[in-house]
Parts: C-alpha cells; structure tokens; sequence
C-alpha cells in the first residue's frame, strides 16, 4: 500500500536549531547502523521509519559500511525512500558517512580525498540521492593532513552532493582544528557527532565546549549505550538483543555496567519514564545538544522512546542522584 504520512505529525516534535545554521533537527534522530541491513525484515524496517516519520523525526543517518553487508543499509532506505518517501524529500534530513574500512587497497577508507570522493560517490549511488543533506567525516585520520580532509569535505558541497558538513569521533582539539580550516574555506561545517550517553561522558571534558564557543551542534549517537540504558538487559540477555546478534556489544560489558543500570532504572521509575526515555531527556536537558540520535530493532522501542521529550526537566536532587551513581 503506498504510504500517506500523518498529517499531524510536526504536532508534537521539537526541532532544535544546529549552532547558529539556518538547519534545524528533530529533537530525535533515527540512526540505521543496525537492524536496517541485509538480513533485516522489510516489513519492519517499513514499519519503523514510517512511524518515525509520522512522528515527526525528520533526520535519519547513514554511513557507508552501514549493514551488515557493509552499503546494505543504506540500498534499503534508498529503495523505502523510492517508494514511500519521494514525496517527503524536502521535509527530510539525510545523513551519510565515510571514514571506515569499505574496500580493500589502499585508498578503501580513513580521509584522503581519493577516498572521501569514491565512497560519496558510492553512497549517492546506493541510496539513489542526488545529495546528502549531511555528509560526515566517520573519524579523524592522523595520516592525512587535516587540510585534504576539510577541503574534499568543502568541494563536495560546491559540488552540491552535500549540503552541510559534519565531524564524527573527532577529539576536541581535532574539532578546535579542523574548525579553523573550515571558517577560512567557508565550508557550512554545522554538526559534530560523538558517542555520548549516560554512561560515556567525555564529550563533557572540552569537546561541549569547543562546539558551544563555536556556535555548532551537537547528536549524541549510541545514547542508550546500545541498548544497555534501557530494561533490555534488566532480567538477564534475550536471544534478540545486540549482545545475542552484534559483536559490537559484549555481554561482560553489560555485567560490568548492571549495578548503574538497575540503580538508574530506580531513579527513572519515580519520575514516570523508562530508562530509555530518562537517558535520552537527560541528553535532551544539555543546552549544547541539538538531536539526540537512536537505534532500534522494533518498532514498540521507537514509541517508548518518543515518549522522552515529554519531560526533559531534571531537578538539581535528580542530577545529583544520577551523578552519584555514575561516579
Ligand atoms: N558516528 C559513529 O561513529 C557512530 C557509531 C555508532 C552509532 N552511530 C549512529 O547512532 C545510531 C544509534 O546508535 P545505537 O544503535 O548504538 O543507539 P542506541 O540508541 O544507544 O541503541 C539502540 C539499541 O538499544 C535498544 N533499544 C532502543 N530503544 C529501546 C527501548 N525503548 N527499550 C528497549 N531497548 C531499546 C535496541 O537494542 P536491541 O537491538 O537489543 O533491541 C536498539 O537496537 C546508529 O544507528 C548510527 O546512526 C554513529
């Protein structure tokens, strides 16, 4: 059936300015890095970015290697794209990504421009684009003088492939660099994108600092720490959890992490949300945080989590307990 989105579906979103750019997200983003692959389930993939759209999150990020097989993730959102969304292009943000390992030799990934150029090119190709809204550098590459990096990223958008440019897993200095190239170029740099949750806080030592002073912004990606800031592992690891079909979360990892996560869990009870929608208001409540940028497997976990933006109000005692138990 073709798809009509909901009418009322910018009713209830907020939609955060990035820095001081003309761009605004949706408080929440839909990243597709798992669940949106080769071996994922069409009907539910459909299902969730249907109900992500008709729910009023406009930005949805990619990366080359998304998948697993790497580009399968973004050849599934370009044919869903094709088929429900071709009326909706300009009410949606696109991001996608390069900087990992995406084919053998030597010019197969990191952030030289042979690179950057080729996997742009690919990924347009994948999703049948004409542009990213967003395309990124995945992560720093200390080989490259960052000038090639920055200058690739400024021609893309001169080249109109992309639009706006955007940073991943850069070190603050890195950040507080590769800044300074691209206000001499002029190149629309609007958007950093770090691991940041409740329970992985160094964006807090300089990086919020440096994107603040700059006028940039900022979507926490992996801010349920894959799953862990929410009940998923509270009674134990089930068969269809990350831990059970991903090696990028182990399970000693979430053993280490229980004793927070069950004494979070307690702290989210009384103030009314899951855990999973007290770790994202609490990413919300930062005022250098533009999206906060989730993954999910079922659609049911997408709804849970819209519920976040209900509350993002954090009293001073509540910061304190959350604290006290992150120490
Ligand atoms: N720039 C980078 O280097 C980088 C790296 C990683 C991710 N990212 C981006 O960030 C996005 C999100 O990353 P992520 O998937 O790690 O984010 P996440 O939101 O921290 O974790 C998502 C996982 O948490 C579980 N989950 C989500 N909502 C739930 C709920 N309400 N109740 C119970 N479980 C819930 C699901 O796990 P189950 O699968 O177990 O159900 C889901 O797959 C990616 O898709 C990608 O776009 C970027």
């Amino acid at each position: 059936m073709s798809y009509t989105a909901n009418n009322s579906r910018y009713q209830t979103m907020k939609y955060n300015r990035l820095g001081n750019s003309g761009l605004k997200l949706s408080a929440l983003s839909l990243g597709l890095w798992h669940n949106f692959g080769g071996g994922a389930d069409s009907v539910t993939i459909n299902e969730i970015l249907r109900t992500a759209f008709d729910n009023g999150i406009t930005h949805f990020d990619l990366a080359n290697n998304y998948g697993p097989p790497p580009g399968s993730a973004e050849e599934n959102f370009g044919k869903i794209l094709k088929k429900d969304f071709k009326n909706y292009r300009d009410e949606i943000i696109i991001s996608s990504k390069a900087g990992y390992f995406m084919w053998e030799g030597p010019y197969g990934e990191w952030g030289s421009k042979k690179y950057l150029t080729a996997s742009l090119d690919q990924s347009l190709r994948r999703t049948g684009l004409e542009y990213f809204d967003i395309f990124y550098h995945h992560r720093p590459d200390d080989n490259t003088d960052l000038e090639e990096t920055a200058c690739a990223l400024d021609l893309f958008v001169r080249q109109g492939k992309a639009l706006y440019i955007g940073v991943s897993n850069y070190s603050a200095q890195q950040t507080e660099s590769i800044i300074k190239i691209f206000n001499e170029l002029k190149t629309p740099f609007v958007i950093h994108q770090p691991k940041y949750s409740l329970l992985n806080r160094w964006v807090e030592d300089g990086l919020s600092d440096v994107l603040t002073k700059h006028k940039k912004g900022m979507i926490a990606f992996s801010p349920l720490a894959q799953g862990m800031l929410t009940d998923r592992y509270l009674k134990g690891i089930p068969d269809d959890s990350r831990v059970r079909t991903s090696h990028f979360l182990k399970e000693e990892q979430v053993n280490s992490d229980l004793p927070k996560i069950i004494a979070l869990n307690e702290i989210a009870k009384k103030r009314g949300q899951s855990l999973a929608q007290m770790s994202i208001a609490w990413l919300l409540n930062k005022p250098y945080i533009t999206s906060v940028l989730i993954g999910v497997s079922k659609v049911e976990q997408l709804k849970d989590n819209l519920k976040a933006i209900e509350n993002t109000v954090f009293s001073e005692e509540e910061l304190r307990e959350i604290d006290k138990i992150l120490k």
